[in-house]
């Protein structure tokens, strides 16, 4: 049995905290939120875990692992302890807002050698995934171009969108790491333009809610990505991929999966609402493979460095913004 403590006891850290404690390899031991009382005594209550100050689970020498879910302000020195106290870590992106830390951090996890797990579920995800299998295969020829939408059901609030990082820190890096997922191969070029176009308030808080950005890989292939703040009809997350003997489309999930048909049409119901429901899977399989790595050292579909690498686009991606120009991306480059 592994023994996990998870910190945050939010949104998603009630996501995982659950699908640990469902799980029939883990005792979900302790939970750490020293901010939010109602949350932590919620899922304490829900999980049977026990609400302990950080220092209790990182000097617990029993404890294999951690689940970083608490908000992105924590996430860096939260590595760093486990890092030090030599716990698995299954972290939240993004690693941190500030890209110097990121790099630090990420320098300072692989020289400790634990292993790490960053979330990036889309890739956990069985469509996203038969996606990459098929690519990565040659079932489907050599990949030329994908595009991709990310649409929110509805813009956050402004107080959640001044503490995000922007837009493309916060929702469009899962579609900067869906791109060298796909591709297999890193990214020469970023091209971004981004307005509010949506919401005043998010102008107010100096952020984006529409943005397009088009990426080109290392060997000159093409990513488009669309992402935004409000889809009316919910959350739509879609994606195709064009390869010289098929196209693979992922459409978005609907909440029934059935289509009623009269003589007014044919009507299917809405896509399942938001990222909680639409991944539920992938975030269980996720919680799976922080076991698989854990126990067998199978190594997880994205590491702490796929982290660092899809925030360098985000980053670049806020440089081209403002420039208005392409940035080139090196190996070593950093804004
Ligand atoms: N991969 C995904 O699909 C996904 C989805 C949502 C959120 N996230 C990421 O997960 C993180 C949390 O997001 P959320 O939406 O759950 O936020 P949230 O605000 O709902 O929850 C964050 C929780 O962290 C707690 N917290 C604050 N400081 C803490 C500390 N020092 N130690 C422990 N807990 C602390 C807060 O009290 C709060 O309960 C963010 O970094 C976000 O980007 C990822």
């Amino acid at each position: 049995m592994i023994e996990l403590a998870i910190f945050g006891a939010g949104r998603i850290g009630q996501v995982h905290a659950a699908n640990a404690a469902a799980h029939p390899s883990i005792r979900l031991k302790y939970i750490v939120d020293p901010v939010s009382r109602e949350a932590r005594d919620n899922l304490a209550a829900q999980t049977g875990a026990r609400v302990v100050p950080a220092e209790t689970a990182f000097a617990d020498d029993a404890l294999d692992g951690v689940i970083i879910a608490s908000s992105t302000d924590t996430h860096a020195d939260l590595l760093m302890r486990a890092a030090d106290a030599g716990k698995a870590v299954f972290c939240e992106k993004p690693i941190s807002l500030d890209f110097e830390t990121v790099r630090n951090v990420t320098d300072h996890v692989e020289a400790s050698g634990i292993a790490c797990l960053l979330g990036f579920q889309r890739r956990y995800d069985s469509n996203f995934r038969f996606v990459r299998d098929r690519i990565a295969s040659g079932q489907a020829g050599q990949l030329e171009h994908i595009v991709m939408h990310t649409r929110d059901p509805a813009p956050p609030p402004r107080s959640y969108v001044e503490r995000s990082g922007g837009m493309f820190r916060d929702q469009a890096i899962h579609d900067f790491d869906m791109a060298r997922y796909l591709l297999g191969e890193e990214i020469a070029t970023v091209y971004a333009v981004g307005n509010a176009l949506i919401d005043p308030e998010i102008a107010a808080a100096g952020d984006i809610d529409t943005a397009m950005v088009t990426l080109t890989s290392v060997s000159g292939r093409f990513v488009q990505m669309v992402n935004c703040r409000r889809a009316p009809f919910g959350y739509d997350q879609r994606l195709e991929a064009l390869c010289d003997r098929e196209v693979l489309y992922v459409e978005n999930r609907p909440q029934r999966g059935v289509t009623i048909a009269d003589a007014g049409g044919f009507h299917s119901s809405a896509p399942m609402n938001y990222f909680i429901e639409r991944f539920a899977d992938a975030y269980r399989a996720e919680m799976s493979a922080f076991v698989d790595l854990i126990e067998t050292a199978s190594p997880p579909l994205a590491g702490i460095r796929d982290g660092l690498e899809a925030q360098r686009l985000a980053e670049a991606a806020i440089v081209s913004m403002k420039t208005r120009m392409p940035v080139d991306i090196h190996p070593g480059w950093q804004p």
